[in-house]
């Protein structure tokens, strides 16, 4: 196992995702974590993060002792490498040009980090990599060489191979830089002597020992919404403890075409998990009459669902534990956030809150997993392709896509327009291409010509976009063609609709959702 420790850097989960896809575990822990932690986590190695600070602030974050007294191989990366540096006795100074973007930089040496790999032609040493960084080391501590230099930085890669200590001044957990997964395969292989055990079976077989071995004889709840994460939630625990799991899926009126039914089809009657259909439909409407300003939508489609589940929950009468589909990202952000940093946008809908209220303990079976790995073992559980590699669907449903006031009507309208949008998507080879798309209703009213007739009805936005961590969002550029048929085919076949519009707004400013 590797330990990478954050020193604040953007890109600090993308080195974890990069070491898991070498087949090794890590953990990430925060850079200023105690030294018991560390060597409690007994790490074969260790990786330090960059930074946006300098080395030469006061007050700027430094490598813990417990990290250099462990006789382990280190990898800085840029802050990490300076850090390295600077710590042990070299120099760090502000380069005269910041560097920012793609780079080509010059092995030299036979390192086992970088020795022979190469981005150039034959006989040539050389790397692309991806660069961001204002400080540069302008002297190696006693010990290391440089193992890569470009025109601007003697030392853009060091290296210290008695002590196994490396600093690369660039990214190798980006994909810029074209052979980064290969110099961070050959760190935690070939220098700390990681085999590849992380694979989709060890982590199902740990998981599975894990729940069996905290539930023990209990039982438990799990609230099944059909998504990746708590799908694949709920057939790890139908594998561990059989009957002792019970989901609750809460039918709220908000869903997509036929989706209660396909969840309800999936898990009861194919994997025989034991599930309770809620339908709830007529509960959250009613809650909702009336109501239009976003925010209040999303609390009450919350609250409502909080209460409903509870009701539910509370008539399992021996029910011990609520279990949940947290993953890593969610762990890492909260530990994060307690700095004040995270801000809220939107309020998303979760159940936080409800282990404490309901008594129950808390079971956070993918606690240590990110979003590709969940769906790398949803496959491997044998969820249907189409499940795991669904778009994300917001917790509140339709109730976010329908503009203003929700009624059943509309929801119904859009329900049709959405399904028809996908399946056209799906044919045209577009679904797997966007990020995720769907179908908005607008209460307003347009006029058209339909047969002989005048038509009065309503508006149908579409929206598909593209993007890596949903943070930001470009508009995807589907082919008109394929819009035309979307078009035709919601006019022609949902009733009450005359008119379909494609939104071409980018994410910022424009938010992925309308409300
Ligand atoms: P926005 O609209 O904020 O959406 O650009 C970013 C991503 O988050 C999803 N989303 C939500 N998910 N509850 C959720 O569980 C919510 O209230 C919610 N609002 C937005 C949205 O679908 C997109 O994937």
């Amino acid at each position: 196992r590797i330990l990478i420790l954050d020193f604040g850097s953007q890109y600090t989960q993308l080195i974890a995702r990069r070491v898991r896809e070498a087949g090794v575990y890590c953990e990430i822990m925060p850079c200023d974590v105690d030294g018991e932690a560390i060597s409690g986590f007994a790490p074969r190695g260790v990786i330090l993060s960059g930074s946006p600070e300098s080395v030469n602030e006061r007050d700027t974050p430094r490598i813990p002792d417990a990290v250099l007294a462990a006789n382990v191989p280190v990898l800085g990366i840029c802050y990490g490498m300076q850090a390295l540096a600077a710590q042990l006795g070299g120099q760090v100074a502000a380069a005269a040009h910041r560097e920012y973007g793609y780079a080509r930089v010059r092995t030299v040496g036979h390192s086992p980090l970088l020795a022979d790999l190469s981005d150039g032609g034959e006989g040539e040493a050389v790397l692309d990599v991806w660069m961001s960084h204002g400080d540069r080391v302008e002297a190696c501590p006693t010990g290391f060489l440089a193992i890569a230099e470009t025109d601007n930085a003697p030392y853009a890669a060091i290296a210290d191979e008695a002590r196994r200590y490396y600093g690369l001044q660039f990214h190798p957990e980006v994909t810029h830089t074209r052979q980064g997964q290969r110099i961070i395969e050959r760190f935690v292989h070939g220098i700390c002597g990681c085999q590849r055990a992380w694979t989709e079976r060890a982590i199902i077989d740990g998981i599975l020992a894990d729940i069996r071995a905290q539930v023990g004889d209990e039982e438990v709840v799990l609230a099944l919404s059909g998504g990746v994460d708590s799908s694949v939630v709920a057939v790890l625990l139908h594998q561990a403890i059989g009957d002792r799991l019970t989901c609750v899926f809460v039918d709220n009126g908000l869903l997509r075409l036929h989706e209660g039914d396909q969840v309800m089809a999936t898990f009861a009657d194919h994997l025989g998990v034991r599930v309770i259909r809620v339908n709830a439909a007529a509960r959250f409407l009613g809650a909702l009459k009336g109501v239009d300003d976003p925010e209040r939508k999303r609390k009450i489609i919350g609250e409502t669902f909080i209460t409903v589940f509870e009701e539910e929950a509370a008539r399992l009468a021996r029910v011990r534990w609520l279990a949940q589909g947290t993953i890593y990202p969610d762990v890492i952000e909260s530990a994060g956030a307690k700095g004040g940093k995270a801000r809220v946008i939107k309020s998303h809908h979760n159940v936080g809150g409800l282990p404490e209220r309901m008594k129950l303990k808390l079971l956070e079976p993918l606690r240590l997993l990110f979003k590709d790995e969940v769906r790398r073992i949803g496959l491997s559980l044998g969820l249907p392709e189409a499940m795991i590699h669904r778009h994300p669907f917001p917790g509140p449903g339709l109730g976010v896509r329908i503009l203003g006031a929700v009624e059943e009507r509309y929801a119904d309208i859009l329900r049709q327009a959405d399904a028809i949008f996908i399946e056209e998507l799906r044919r045209a080879g577009y679904y797997d291409k966007v990020s995720q798309a769907f179908a908005v209703f607008l209460p307003v009213r347009s006029v058209g010509v339909v047969g002989d007739g005048r038509a009065y009805e309503h508006v149908i936005a579409l929206r598909a976009v593209e993007t890596v961590d949903f943070m930001t969002a470009n508009w995807a550029e589907l082919p008109y063609a394929l819009l035309g048929r979307v078009s035709s085919r919601i006019i022609n076949e949902v009733r009450g609709v005359s008119r379909v519009v494609y939104d071409v707004s980018g994410k910022p400013p424009a938010t992925i959702e309308w409300e």
